[in-house]
């Protein structure tokens, strides 16, 4: 090619790259998570935004006829974000070949909609199995392997330890992050991604594929022993007790680190699916660095230092916990092992109020992508809200379970919309919080600002020689409380009572000066009634009655639109 014009195509390559370069959006121009005093908040469009989100069905959007009529469901149900899979086989149907169609259709039907998107990579994993990879991966097993368990029996998962797995799924990550920053990255309609989804092995308790076997006779890697050497002091305390109970050796085989025990099993596949999923997760940042985290199976109902306690007997069935799966107390492999991951999310649809604390140590931002709706869920929203400072909480199945309106979740969105700038302003500095409360829990103190408050269980009154009303199943009574002020709370849920004392020098009783009822619009406070006499059981206590079509008699449910009580205290002697 003549010297000229080699020169000018040069120029122009450049000039393309530049070009690309400069189109690229700054990190913190597009969605991202921001640390706030001991919280961490989700920024998008540049302000602090909370994610209320519903999850579609595993292949509602892989379908544009089908997801159309989820549309007005999702804005009917005050859902701002919407969580919705991606399927590998669907966007790469042949290697190296692909097609963003319909995932276009999903963001354009988001953005007309006024909705976010947070979109789950159905990839190599779909709760501990395999079927959304494409077929060219799952008919070519030789290059493509499978785990394996004890019995050698061939398992439709890929093996973690495959580095083909790893990077056709990565390959095909990245692609779909270089796509979705070049259609949107000015527009932010996706704002989170989710990789894989509910990783881990079932049938035994490590994969013993020959790759694996290898793997785990041979030394535990130095990244990882690094890692927990120089976090040692803050490793989850699950955790320390197994690699302490083994003599917190820094260098040997997986047994002789961690010890005998299905507990190193379930380290062993941890840092296998972590390095994996970290790579997966560099791939997509490296084109466009949005938020990224994984959901976990709450299956396994033991800690990894029971587990630890656990031998593997041969010939004993082997158990099926998932093992692997991003569990609280085996963050630390999954941080050592994804470095880039941002958060490891429960899906929380059994004790909810223990995994949001599981989950929120060690300074892990809380995101729920699954959970119950309807009245459970309208109660545990507020909690995680209001107690953990949660970046999102997302109802599983949101707006395809019921043809109904979920009203009791609608409620709850509908609150927390109108509370939105105060819970953004008032998150991570102790002047907020909330309560869960089931009909046998006794009632809560909670320290919020100059007052505690404390919240019980609202109970019908039991007329004589009447029966009580029966509580149905799980049902739980929640609500949130913010301090507006030094004697300020705004306060909403349902079926909880408060009352408030003092926790600052003064005169020791505290009482209820005015307290008035009402909304927000656009943050601003638009007062309705005054409450008093039976409002406030003449001024004993805040009644924060039950939601609209409770379980509980008409005269204990909310008649008022207004769900929220603004309520200001004074001190007496
Ligand atoms: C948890 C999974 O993450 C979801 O995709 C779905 O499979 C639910 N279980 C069950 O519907």
């Amino acid at each position: 090619m003549k010297p000229r014009r080699l020169l000018c195509s040069t120029v122009v390559c450049c000039l393309a790259l530049v070009a690309t370069q400069c189109t690229r959006p700054a990190s913190t121009d597009i969605p991202h998570l921001q640390k706030r005093g001991a919280t961490t908040q989700l920024i998008v469009d540049g302000k602090p935004f909370l994610a209320l989100a519903g999850e579609l069905n595993n292949d509602s959007a892989t379908s544009l006829e089908y997801v159309k009529r989820l549309w007005p469901r999702l804005v009917h149900a005050k859902i701002n974000t919407v969580l919705a899979g991606v399927s590998w086989n669907q966007i790469e149907r042949q290697e190296g070949k692909f097609d963003f169609s319909v995932l276009d259709g999903v963001i354009q039907g988001a953005r007309n909609n006024n909705l976010r998107l947070a979109l789950l990579w159905f990839a190599s994993w779909k709760n501990g199995l395999s079927s959304y990879p494409p077929d060219w991966v799952k008919k070519d097993f030789a290059r493509f392997p499978r785990a394996q368990t004890q019995t050698g029996k061939t398992l439709e998962l890929l093996t973690p330890l495959s580095d083909a797995n790893r990077d056709a799924d990565a390959r095909a990550f990245a692609a779909l992050m270089r796509h979705v920053r070049e259609t949107d990255s000015r527009q932010h309609t996706v704002i989170m991604i989710q990789v894989e989804n509910e990783v881990g092995m079932n049938g035994d308790t490590r994969d013993r594929s020959p790759l694996a076997n290898r793997a785990y006779e041979g030394p535990v890697p130095k990244e990882l022993m690094d890692y927990l050497q120089r976090h040692k002091e803050t490793l989850i305390p699950e955790f320390r007790q197994v690699w302490e109970a083994a003599g917190f050796r820094t260098s040997g085989t997986w047994e002789e680190v961690f010890g005998r025990s299905i507990a190193t099993d379930d380290i062993f596949m941890a840092w296998n699916y972590a390095r994996y999923v970290g790579r997966v997760v560099e791939a997509g940042k490296a084109e466009y660095p949005l938020p990224m985290f994984v959901n976990a199976a709450l299956i396994r109902s033991f800690t990894i230092a029971d587990a630890a306690k656990m031998k593997p007997e041969p010939g004993t069935p082997a158990r099926s916990f998932n093992a692997g799966g991003p569990m609280d107390d085996l963050m630390d492999v999954w941080r050592a092992g994804a470095p880039r991951l941002d958060m490891l999310s429960p899906d929380a649809y059994g004790n909810f109020a223990e995994y949001c604390a599981r989950y929120t140590r060690s300074g892990n931002p809380l995101f729920i992508p699954e959970s119950l709706n309807m009245a459970v869920g309208a109660a545990r929203v507020l909690y995680a809200f209001g107690r953990h400072d949660a970046i999102g909480f997302s109802a599983m199945g949101a707006v395809e379970r019921s043809n109904n309106p979920d009203t009791d979740l609608i409620g709850s969105y509908d609150l927390l919309a109108q509370l939105t700038p105060l819970i953004l302003q008032h998150q991570g500095d102790g002047t907020m919080s909330a309560v869960l409360l089931g009909p046998d829990d006794p009632p809560q103190k909670v320290r919020v600002g100059n007052y505690t408050l404390e919240a019980a269980f609202m109970k019908p009154r039991v007329a004589p020689l009447t029966q009580p009303t029966p509580i149905p199943p799980n049902t739980f009574a929640s609500a949130i409380f913010i301090a507006g002020g030094p004697d300020e709370y705004y306060v909403a849920g349902s079926g909880v009572i408060l009352t408030f004392s003092p926790n600052t020098p003064g005169p020791p009783l505290a009482g209820l000066a005015t307290v008035e009822e009402g909304s927000f619009t656009n943050g601003r406070w638009v007062p309705g009634r005054v409450l008093a006499g039976d409002s406030t059981e003449e001024g004993e206590s805040i009644r924060l009655l039950w939601a609209p079509g409770s379980w509980v008699p008409v005269y204990r449910q909310r008649a008022s639109p207004d769900a929220i009580q603004r309520v200001t205290l004074y001190r007496y002697q």
